[in-house]
């Protein structure tokens, strides 16, 4: 086998029990969840986060999340509120993610919150990761499986062509649903738009849309998710050298949705970056995405795709 290339395993009872032993004994596996693929290790070994770090090529003071398998795991590391509680209660298993105080006695490595006095929580839908979630027994640390500044990855091979041989094992259970990474809630703010949009959120909590002033999530820096090539945002055509991804009635060698589903876009978006990156087109444009629903997601990442 190529010394460059990652073991790849199909979803299955050896595939994960294969990915909880290599976690057991402190390494680390790219693991598919419902919004992409995520690069896990041992949330209580601080060696074994530090294989993230490494593997990824991240700066050591942005933080991790860590992924339990119920609410009762997540209050053994976090201390819930009242709103904390209804939000998981109404969308755990699923793509939410809540920043909460750390319990002292969590156990957590202090490599996952970067020294923070708090923690970034969720409980994963996808049977990949509970699967291994359950036969490993410990919580899981996952950024996901890109290298850092890189563009997320929705399938195993994209984990393959962004970290190569850095990353041992990815566990493959096809194309990732959500295909956006999950939303970040501090308190009554939303610091990181997602899957779980500030509409199904408002039945449940009044939360505030849009950043807040100054930046508590230290992995919102402007430029992030970029592909390799410029980036050109509200497109509604090809200009010279350029593939273009489109959207609803804008074609192009591409697209998020014909029918303009902004869903099916979402679930779509990284992969299609990944396809204009690879393909011979020196830059890239993206047609007009509405800013409404998880459009408001997808328009933050291509922002930030675009560099600004
Ligand atoms: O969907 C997802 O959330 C994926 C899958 C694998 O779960 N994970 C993911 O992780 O997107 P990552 O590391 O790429 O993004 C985590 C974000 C970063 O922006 C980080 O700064 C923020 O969460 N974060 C982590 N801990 C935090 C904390 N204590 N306070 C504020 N933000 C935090
Ligand atoms: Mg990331």
């Amino acid at each position: 086998m190529d010394a460059q290339l990652p073991v790849i395993r199909r979803y299955g009872e050896a595939a994960v029990a294969e990915a909880a032993a290599v976690l057991r004994a402190g390494g680390i596996v790219a693991l598919p969840s419902e919004t992409v693929y995520g690069l896990a290790a041992d949330a209580r070994d601080s060696a074994a986060v530090a294989r993230i770090y490494a593997a990824k090529g991240r700066p050591s003071f942005n933080p991790l999340i860590v992924h339990v398998l119920d609410l009762a795991a997540a209050e053994a590391i976090a201390l819930f509120d009242a709103d904390a509680r209804a939000l998981a209660a109404r969308f755990w298993p699923g793509p939410l993610t809540l920043v909460l105080p750390v319990r002292s006695e969590a156990g957590i490595a202090s490599l996952v919150t970067a020294g923070l006095t708090t923690v970034a929580i969720r409980v994963p839908a996808h049977r990949a990761f509970r699967a291994v979630l359950a036969a490993s027994g410990t919580p899981l640390a996952a950024p996901s499986a890109n290298a850092s500044n890189a563009i997320s990855p929705t399938r195993a091979d994209h984990v393959a062509a962004s970290l190569g041989a850095r990353v041992p094992l990815i566990l493959d259970d096809g194309a990732t649903a959500a295909g956006v990474e999950s939303t970040i809630v501090a308190g009554r703010t939303i610091l990181r738009p997602g899957p779980v949009t500030v509409e199904m959120l408002a039945e449940v909590l009044p939360v505030a849309a849009g950043r807040t002033a100054h930046v508590s999530a230290p992995g919102q820096l402007a430029v992030h998710y970029a592909p390799v090539k410029p980036v050109r945002l509200g497109a509604v055509g090809r200009r010279e050298g350029e593939w273009l991804i489109g959207f609803g009635e804008v074609a192009g060698d591409d697209t998020l949705s014909a029918r303009g589903d902004v869903v099916e876009a979402a679930a779509r978006l990284f992969d299609a970056l990944h396809r204009a990156d690879a393909s011979e087109a020196r830059a890239i444009a993206v047609a007009t995405v509405p800013e409404a629903g998880v459009g408001v997601a997808i328009n933050d990442r291509l922002r930030r795709a675009a560099g600004r």
